[in-house]
This record gives structure tokens, sequence and C-alpha cells, in this order.
């Protein structure tokens, strides 16, 4: 390529980039869909040095971390970098009130200091393949989508049959474009991960709810931990013998800076993401099912956050709990703010009438793809009331703890009666740790306050056919409300932990009965068994044939706008995200820098305040300008970077690496409208924030006193 034209292409590429926005690519099409615009953008490494299934690649360093999050190795040791709120629960296990690694962080001074978690593993991905010709072989159009899914099933377990496998790996097969690609990702799993430090949740969650999805932000959200394996280096699970990973590649850390505008790449594992929804379904979603769920939240939250103020013992039991449900809470209503300033829904009903327009000039086509969208209209028209029942209900299982524990044991008891006590019995072990975790930290008191607080909404903003009555004997409970959550909490053997797990450590076997004439168990049971065959049961249906025409209506657009490169949807897998470091011009016209500083933290700082209180360390080091080699040229310390990169739940602790691959931050939020990037990104508007990689080696060097952890790693210059 001469160099006359490379900057014409250059152009055609990234105007082209910008038309299709967005995108959380499969590493092993990099080479043939991404690489000449990754390039162009200022990538100097190939897709072969991203993903390469014969030599060593970046691919090798990151890992599914939890099967929730994405980390990555950043030593020749096996040291995980991940995000504070990824590694959260496990600082959260490990702390008491005397020793609050929450509070005050956590460093491990050595190998012998490192704290293991029980249930706790990193996936690695070993290969990625396209099998989606054996996946469908005898697949037909005229298949009800039950045969469908059972020759799928019997195709995947031939598959998986076919391939030999070592310990700790496994193949998973994958649905892509909505069922038209399948793709086979064989993982090898570590289940020795240590915690090995930690910041101080006023480091790590500094800004906390308020600052959540937001930009300008401050927040030192990261966290180390360490894969062991055996003494062989093969996986293993936890054992004192076991020692650090020798892993097969580790990442380099840059800490020359960055610029605007310089390339970047984010690589892990987004969780869901639903780019092709129709504008119906859309506009269902952001305008109705979001808030029924927020305004669930608002309720559930009111009750946990003042019980979290009063009671330093309950801040810590519900710390986790709490910022679960406050961050879909926020992200819900960010992301339906975000669909109505850019107009999402008019865009993706131009998309409709774009792709009716390519269809009408394909007659032989008319009969597969002509009634697709009106039959879409149609279908999520009806189902609409279901879904808001599913939301109402889903809420009511997701906060209410009692609820939670019902459920979990009434799926439990299914296995005693399909297989025979035998069978119960034998996973009787597991469900007691299970249930351990859930007791551990519970507060009656709590939870029936927040049953209390959502119950009578589900009564009274669901039309009645869709509910259960007041369960039981609806008669009983003349006094309402508080008379029947009284004698669900009061009387009810799932509110008080020891006692069950007693039960169950002593006699599995009367446990299952006693539990089984448990009244509060009983109620969860009977309003969800009512949900299942008013709601669930017919929504499932409506599911399967908008599965079935979302999937015709994928393979419309693949084929119609061959111009248009379309990904696929997130769905947990290994994707590689790119764009810039960036900042944006927010839609009410602020603009917003790519980088934020030390000195903003002390801005925001509120001595004492539960959101925006900073440590004594960090204010004197900030003072001295103590921050060692970790400095902007300038002399400030960067703290957070925004970016254009294409982001999602599950990119927690992804690496953000620069064009020569090398680390550059860590990935842990979006701003909030940008949340939209979901069911629609803009790239105008949507932003990715990373911690920045300097910020963290200070925090662990300077603040923490742990600088043989950085020594670990290979730093570049
Ligand atoms: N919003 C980020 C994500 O979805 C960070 C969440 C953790 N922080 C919190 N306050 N809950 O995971
Ligand atoms: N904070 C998210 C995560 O935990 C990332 C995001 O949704 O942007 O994965």
């Amino acid at each position: 390529m001469t160099n006359r034209i490379l900057p014409t292409l250059t152009l055609l590429l990234i105007s082209l980039f910008a038309h299709a926005g967005g995108g959380m690519w499969l590493p092993l099409l990099l080479e043939n869909l991404n690489e000449e615009e990754m390039q162009a953008m200022g990538m100097e490494i190939t897709a072969e040095d991203i993903y390469s299934i014969n030599e060593g690649s970046l691919k090798d360093a990151i890992v599914h971390f939890g099967g929730f999050c994405t980390g990555e190795v950043v030593s020749d040791q096996g040291l995980v970098l991940t995000n504070h709120h990824c590694g959260f629960g496990a600082i959260q296990d490990h702390s008491t009130l005397e020793n609050n690694y929450l509070q005050d962080g956590f460093w491990a001074m050595d190998g012998s200091e490192e704290l293991p978690n029980p249930g706790l593993f990193v996936t690695f991905i070993v290969s990625i393949d396209d099998v989606t010709s054996q996946i469908l072989a005898g697949v037909t159009d005229q298949m009800s989508e039950k045969e469908r899914a059972r020759t799928i099933q019997a195709n995947t377990t031939a598959l998986k049959l076919g391939g030999e496998l070592g310990a700790f790996e496994e193949v998973l097969v994958k649905p892509f474009y909505e069922g038209n690609r399948y793709y086979a990702f064989r993982t090898k799993t570590y289940n020795d991960v240590r915690l090995v430090g930690a910041p101080p949740s006023s480091i790590g969650k500094f800004g906390a709810d308020t600052d959540n999805w937001e930009w300008p932000r401050h927040t030192g959200d990261f966290s180390l931990f360490r894969i062991y394996t055996a003494p062989d280096g093969s996986p293993a699970d936890y054992d004192e013998a076991n020692v650090p990973m020798r892993p097969k590649r580790h990442l380099e850390v840059s800490t020359a800076g960055i610029d605007p505008g310089d390339f970047s790449m984010i690589f892990g594992f987004p969780g869901t993401t639903e780019q092709y929804l129709p504008a119906v379904a859309m506009e269902q979603r952001t305008e109705i099912i979001n808030p029924i769920r927020i305004g669930m939240r608002d309720l559930s939250l009111a009750v946990i956050d003042s019980a979290m103020r009063a009671d330093e013992q309950i801040r810590i039991d519900y710390a986790s709990k709490q910022a679960r449900i406050a961050n879909a809470w926020k992200k819900w209503r960010g992301e339906s703010q975000g669909v109505e300033a850019v107009g999402a829904v008019a865009h993706r009903r131009q998309m409709e009438r774009d792709f009716a327009e390519r269809l009408a000039a394909k007659p032989s086509a008319q009969e597969k793809y002509g009634a697709l969208i009106p039959e879409l209209n149609r279908l999520y028209t009806d189902r609409l009331e279901l879904e808001k029942t599913r939301a109402y209900v889903g809420e009511l299982n997701y906060n209410i703890d009692l609820f939670r524990l019902a459920n979990i044991l009434d799926a439990q008891f299914a296995i005693a009666d399909n297989n025979g006590m035998d069978a119960f019995r034998q996973r009787s072990e597991r469900l007691l740790t299970y249930l351990q975790g859930i007791y551990d930290g519970y507060s009656p008191a709590v939870d029936k306050k927040v049953a209390r607080a959502l119950l009578p909404e589900y009564y009274e903003k669901l039309p009645s056919q869709y509910q259960a009555a007041y369960a039981l004997d609806q008669r009983e409970f003349a006094g309402g409300y508080d008379e029947l959550i009284d004698d669900l909490f009061d009387r009810s053997y799932l509110t008080r932990g020891d006692r069950v797990l007693d039960m169950l450590a002593a006699d599995p076997e009367a446990f299952v009965e006693t539990i089984r004439a448990d009244r509060a168990f009983q109620f969860v049971r009977q309003l969800n068994r009512l949900n299942e065959s008013r709601v669930v049961d017919v929504y499932n249906e409506y599911a399967d044939r908008i599965n079935g025409l979302q999937r015709t209506y994928m393979d419309g657009l693949l084929r119609f706008f061959p111009e248009r490169r379309l990904y696929p949807d997130a769905n947990g897998t290994l994707r590689v995200s790119y764009g810039k470091f960036e900042g944006f011009t927010g839609l009410e016209g602020n603009t917003y820098d790519y980088m934020t500083y030390l000195d903003g933290v002390m801005e925001k700082y509120v001595p004492g305040d539960y959101e925006f209180d900073v440590p004594e360390r960090l204010i004197e080091l900030h003072e001295e300008r103590d921050y060692g080699p970790y400095a902007t040229e300038v002399g400030k310390m960067p703290v957070c970077l925004l970016g254009s990169n294409h982001t999602t739940g599950g990119n927690s602790g992804s690496p953000a690496l620069n064009g020569k691959g090398q680390l550059v931050g860590l990935n842990f939020d979006r701003t909030w409208q940008s949340t939209m990037s979901d069911v629609y990104y803009d790239p105008t508007i949507c932003r990715n924030i990373m911690v920045d990689i300097r910020y963290i080696l200070f925090l662990i060097d300077k603040f923490g006193q742990a600088p043989h952890l950085v020594e670990e790693m290979t730093l570049i210059n």
C-alpha cells in the first residue's frame, strides 16, 4: 500500500467506524473484520498478537473472574488485577469489626498472608472455534423452536464428547447472532485464587452511589489476587501446598501515560447486550419495565440505606447486597434517560424501515422475512402485561432474602423429589456452605422491612389475575399486610439461620420435611407456582416465538446489510472493543475532559462522609506531592480515564490497553446515560470509565507500602 492511499483509506475506515459505532468483537475474527481499522486508529500490534491459537497471545493473560467480572494476569507469578467491586465479596468475607479490610484496605506482605477464597475461580480461554455447521447440522427452518433446541442440544453433546479434555478444562458452546452462528470455547479453570491486596473502600469505592455511573470520576476501583496451582503447575482446588501460578503470558504495564485521541482497547467478558431489539421492545424496556424495577428498588434501598447508616455491623453485612441492588437501580435510570435523550427508539424504527426497503427489492425473500417486523410488534405488545408481572415478581425474589432462600430450597427439594433422598443428601454439604453464605450477615429485621415495603406494591399494582392471593388463605389476614408479614417472618424457620443450618447438618431428611411445612416457605412457593402457571408458561411460549423471529431478523440484517459490520450481542464470552481515549460533549452541552486527577479527589473530599471521606495517608501523600515515579510530566497524579470503547456489565476489571497492547488502565464503569449502549450505542456520548494504571501503582507502592507487588510486574516507560 502506498503512502498516498493510506490517509484516504484511514478516513474512509474512520467514517465507517463512526457509522457503525461501538462493537464487541470476537478475538478470532479481528483479523478479517477489524485489524485494518484498528491499525489505522493507532494500534501497533496485529490481530495475531491479540488472539492466536498457536502462539502465546494477549488473550492468554485475560481471565473471566469468578464468572462475573474480568481480570488480567500482570506478573509471571500469577498476580491478577481486577476491580475493587469485583473483589468486594472476597474482601467483605475476610472483614470483621476488628480486621475491617473493607474499611482499612488489605496488603499481603508475602505469600503466607495471601487469603484463600472458597468458591472463587478464574477461567482462561484456551481456544475458540466456529462450530456453526456441526451445531446446526440437521436444523431446518420448518422445525418448531422445541425441535430445534433438541437437535442443537444433541449436536452440542456430540461435539463435546468428540474432544479430549484435561482436568479443569471444559468446552462451552454458545449461540451468536441470535443463534445464527455457534462458537465453542475451550476453557481452563483455576479454583485457588487468593486475595493479595485492596485499597480501603474510601479509595476503591470513592464516591460510592453518588458517583457510580458518573463522570468526572475519582475512584481507585481495583484489587489484587493471585492464582495458585498444584506444585507441577496444573490447575488445582485450594491446597496449602499449592504454589503461585507460572502463567503462559502476563501483560506489560505502561507508565508512559496517554494523550487524548490515543488508541484504546478493552479485552474482556461483557455479559449481555440487546443491540438488535426491535423498537417496540426497546420502548417497553425503557419506558415501562425499567420504571417498575426502579420503583421497587427505591423502596428496598430506602430500608437498607437507613439500616446501614444506623448500625456499623449492618453496614459491613449489607455492603455488598446494597451495592448490587443500587448499581442496577441507577443504571436503569440512566439507560432510560439516554434512550430518550438520543431518540434511540426512533432510530431503531428507522432501521426497521430500512430493512423493509431492502427487503422490498428482493421479492424472493418476502416469504421468509416479509411478516417479521409486524409480527414482532404484535408479540411484544401482547406480552407486555406478562413482562410487567415478571418485573414485579423478579424484584420480590431478588430483594427479599426470605424469598430468595425459599426459592433456593424449593429448587433443591425438587432434587429430592426427582432423584431421591440420597441425591439430596449428597448435595446437602454444598447446600450448607451456600446457605451459610446467605445467612452470614442476614438481618431478619431489615429483611422484614424490605418485605413490608415491596409486597404491597405487588398486590396493589398488578392486575389480580396475575397475582397469587395472600397465598395460604386471604381471610386469615384481616389485619392486612402487617399481619401477613408478621406471620411470615415471625413464625418461619427460614429467618433463623442457625436453626436452619443445624437442622440441615443433623438430618437432611427431617430438614426437608420441616421446611416444607414452614409457613414462609409455603407462601413463597405458592406465589411462585401461581406465577409460573399464570405467567411464566405463557411468557415462555411468547419467548420461543419471539426468539425464532429475532433469529430470522438477525439473519436478514446480516444478508441485507453486508456493508454494515454487525457485531454479535455480548453473551459472557471473550470480546475486544476498541476506540480512543477521549472526553465528550454531554447532551446538555457541557464538555468533559478524558482524565481526572488526585486534586479532584481532594475537591470532593467530605470528612467523615460515608461516600466522600478520604484516608489520612492519601491526604498527606497529596499534600507532599509524594507520587513516586507515577505522576504525569507536570507532576499531577492521574486517577481515572474516559474512552469510547463499547463495554457492558462483566467488562469490569477488563484491561485497558494502548496501541502497543500494554496495560494502561482498568475498566470499571460507564457514564450514566451511556448505559443505553446495552440496547443502542451512540458514539457521540457513549463512554467507558477506567482507572489509570499509574494511580493503581501509586496506591500499591506509596499508599499501601507494598512495593514488592509492583516489582513483580513488568513496567515499561
Ligand atoms: N457501575 C459499575 C458496574 O456496573 C460499578 C459498580 C460498583 N459500585 C457500586 N457502587 N455498586 O459494575
Ligand atoms: N461496572 C460494570 C461491571 O461491573 C461495567 C459496566 O457496566 O460498564 O462490569
